[in-house]
Formats: C-alpha cells, sequence, structure tokens
C-alpha cells in the first residue's frame, strides 16, 4: 500500500516511521529530517491512503477536496474538523452528545464576558475560539490576568480572528488523559492512551506549551476506564455527528481531567496528538495502515495492538518556546541518539543547511525511548536526548517521572 502522508511535524515523522512498517510512505512537505519528504502537494499524488496530520488542513478543507478527486483518506472533513476549529461548537456537540465537560460561556461582547467570569471561582480558564496553534488557552488563578486577557483576545490583539470569540470555562483540577481514536464515521476504537506534559517547565509551571513530553500506556487508564470513555463520551459524540449528518472519519482525539467528581472531557482534537503520538505509535504491533485503510473506508477492521512495554517521548525545543523561539542553530547528536538501544529521533522544526540540520520552530525534536517498564523507556529517552545539542536548547527532565496511578 501507498500512504501519503500530510504535515511536517515530529507527529507525521512518527507516523512516516510507523506506517512504513507496512507500506511505502511519502511525506508532504515533511521536513528535511524525515526521510521520504517530498515537495509535491497532496492533491497531485497518487497513493493509496493519504493521512492528513495536522489540523489547520483539515479545518480547511483537504480532506473534502481530497475526498472529491475519488481518493481514500484518513481525516474527517471540514464539518466534522469543526470540533476542533471552534471551541464553542465542540461545547456544544458535548452538551448535545450529553458528554461531561467544564462548564462555560462564549462571548463577543466584554461586558457579558466579565459577568460569566465573575461566576467562576478559583482557578479562570479562557480560550480563543478559533485556532491558535496551540497558544490559545490561559490557565489562571489570577482574576486581572484573566480579565486582561478576554480584553486582548475580544479585541483581536491577543489572537486575531481566532480569539474574537472566546470561551470561559471553569477551572477543573486532576490528573489529563490523552485518548486517540480511529473512528470509521460509527465506530471507534482506542488506541493505547498516553499522558501529555503541556507546560513548559519542570513541576508543571511555566506557560501551556504544545506538549513538551508523553508516555504510553498510563497506569490510570485502565481498560475499564477507557471502554468508559469510549461508551460515554466518543460513540455519543460520533453518534451525535452523525445525526448532524457528519461521516466522522479520522483521529478523535480526547483530552480528558480526571476531577473530584469523575472524568471529564476538556477538548476534542481531530487529528493525532504531537508528541502523544511519539509516544503510543512506536509500541502498535499490528499494522497502522490496514487500521486506517479500514476507517477511512467506513468499515473498521481488527483493533490495534500495542506490546506490553512503555514509550517516553522528551521534547527538545529552543531557547525562548512558547513565546519567541530562538532559530537557526545547528542540530548534533540525532545520529547519536537514534543509534542507542530503544531510541527514536523524531524530527518537527528542522531545516537542512550545509553543515546539516538546523532549528528551525519552537519544537524541534522528540526523542522516544522504549522500554519494559516506564522506568526503563524513560532512561532511554533521556538517555536519547541528552545525546543532542544546540545552543540554548531546553527540555523537561521530569517527563513521565511520576506517572498517574489508577
Ligand atoms: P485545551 O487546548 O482546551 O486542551 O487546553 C490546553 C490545556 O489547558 C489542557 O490540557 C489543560 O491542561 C488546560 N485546561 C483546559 N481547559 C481547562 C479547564 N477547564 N480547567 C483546567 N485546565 C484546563
Ligand atoms: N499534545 C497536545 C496536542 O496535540 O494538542
Amino acid at each position: 500500500m501507498k500512504i501519503c502522508i500530510v504535515g511536517t511535524g515530529g507527529r507525521e515523522h512518527a507516523l512516516a516511521h510507523a506506517l512504513g512498517h507496512h507500506g511505502d510512505v511519502v511525506v508532504t512537505p515533511g521536513n528535511p529530517g524525515i526521510p521520504g519528504s517530498v515537495v509535491t502537494p497532496a492533491t497531485e499524488i497518487d497513493a493509496d491512503l493519504f493521512v492528513v496530520g495536522p489540523e489547520a488542513p483539515l479545518v480547511n478543507g483537504l480532506a473534502d477536496q481530497l475526498r472529491a478527486q475519488g481518493k481514500r483518506v484518513f481525516g474527517p472533513g471540514a464539518d466534522g474538523a469543526k470540533l476542533e476549529g471552534s471551541k464553542a461548537w465542540m461545547k456544544q456537540v458535548l452538551d448535545k452528545a450529553g458528554v461531561p465537560t467544564a462548564r462555560y460561556g462564549s462571548f463577543t461582547d466584554q461586558t457579558a464576558a466579565l459577568a460569566f467570569l465573575d461566576q467562576m471561582h478559583d482557578l479562570f480558564v479562557i480560550k480563543t475560539d478559533g485556532l491558535a496553534a496551540g497558544k490559545g488557552v490561559l490557565v489562571t488563578t489570577d482574576r486581572a490576568e484573566a480579565a486582561e486577557a478576554i480584553g486582548g483576545y475580544l479585541s483581536g490583539d491577543a489572537f486575531g480572528a481566532a480569539g474574537q470569540t472566546v470561551v470561559i470555562e471553569e477551572g477543573l483540577t486532576g490528573p489529563e488523559l490523552s485518548v486517540l481514536a480511529i473512528c470509521d464515521g460509527k465506530n471507534a476504537v482506542a488506541l493505547s492512551p498516553a499522558q501529555d506534559f503541556k507546560r513548559q517547565k519542570d513541576g508543571d509551571l511555566g506557560p501551556n506549551t504544545g506538549g513538551m513530553g508523553a508516555y504510553s500506556p498510563v497506569p490510570l487508564a485502565t481498560e475499564a476506564v477507557v471502554e468508559q470513555l469510549m461508551d460515554k463520551a466518543i460513540l455519543p459524540t460520533l453518534a451525535t455527528l452523525g445525526r448532524q449528518g457528519i461521516d466522522y472519519r479520522g483521529v478523535l482525539y480526547c483530552g480528558l481531567m480526571f476531577t473530584p467528581e469523575g472524568p471529564k472531557v476538556l477538548e476534542y482534537n481531530v487529528r493525532f496528538g504531537d508528541p502523544e503520538t511519539q509516544a503510543v505509535l512506536p509500541r502498535l504491533t499490528s499494522d497502522l495502515g490496514q487500521l486506517l485503510a479500514s476507517a477511512a473506508d467506513g468499515q473498521l477492521g481488527a483493533p490495534p495492538t500495542f506490546d506490553a512495554g512503555a514509550a517516553v517521548t522528551v521534547v527538545c525545543a529552543t531557547e525562548g518556546y512558547p513565546e519567541k523561539p530562538r532559530t537557526g542553530d545547528l542540530i548534533s547528536g540525532i545520529e547519536e541518539a537514534n543509534s542507542l538501544p530503544g531510541v527514536s529521533v523524531y524530527c518537527a522544526g528542522v531545516k537542512a543547511s550545509p553543515q546539516g540540520l538546523i532549528t528551525a520552530g519552537g519544537r524541534v525534536l522528540a526523542v522516544t525511548g522504549q522500554g519494559a517498564s516506564i522506568e526503563q523507556a524513560r532512561e532511554n529517552a533521556y538517555a536519547g536526548a541528552n545525546n543532542i545539542h544546540w545552543p540554548g536548547i531546553q527540555r523537561r527532565t521530569d517527563i513521565a517521572a511520576q506517572p498517574t496511578q489508577a
């Protein structure tokens, strides 16, 4: 099977690696660190299966465009991708599907937004309605900061049009989990769950980022927990979408929080998570291409299987990430890291130069270590990451140090 992956990041590198075990892979446009990267646009590529990685092309209708060309596509159309493209719409879908989620309001008017903020206590959560490259969420205990953020969002100063509708949520607390469900429009099957580390610094300090690391499996996420999540969240959501005429074929990424009142859905994304994918897919022992093709055909095949071990992913980011990444530094140590047992390096923000790969974005590499236990996988991941160097490199040192227990 020839498979075309659309995207440029570490997630796409991990997809290419996993899909490459059983198929021929091209990645468009990919990056100079991903073998099989081509500049030809997806609409001009011949392949048996197209897998669209990032949310932006999905929200902009790339899957629809490819399907209109008669291509087999894994990824929702623009109608389903709205789950990620509009948080206010996503919350309405959750309400209709009866899925537990944080109490919220969505606003375009500042007076109404501030009045709603006054009904919240202790922890204030302000989100852009639209896409903001993972940066549009503020979680703070400081009401004044929340109020100021609302002003900046609504005026368009902070995030342009994406923030001009603002979603305000009650702040929830508890461990988080990422579950990636493969959906064929009606049915769904979960991949092995992962936990993501969203904050920039050790101890979950610093601003929210796209994700500084991940591990899989998560002891908290027993089979019973995942089954309950499928029954209470994923399948009712698919059914609700179906009633609205939306045939959702792709990944439904469910980000949830285990609150004292039980699990609540924080968000849906319409794509594989980054860096969760780099921790989940290396553990897959079945044919990913067959699974995604069956979902794309609307007839989900046999459920995926995973090894009994663990994977830990450590993201190497540039100085200044997430606010102002410094770029253009020469990267060393990728080959050395890759040559260690159980270690794989996935390339994201990299660019070619005559001297070798240089940094070209905030999150540059994801180093995944595998092992029989989370502890061993963690040792391998950090052994790999410690080989990687460039001036100003930053990475967390506590990824998977205390896995969340059941
Ligand atoms: P989102 O992109 O909506 O998942 O938000 C990014 C991160 O912000 C989540 O992974 C959580 O860590 C945090 N977050 C989002 N919503 C809430 C909430 N209602 N209460 C507490 N934290 C939240
Ligand atoms: N790791 C979070 C995300 O992919 O949105």
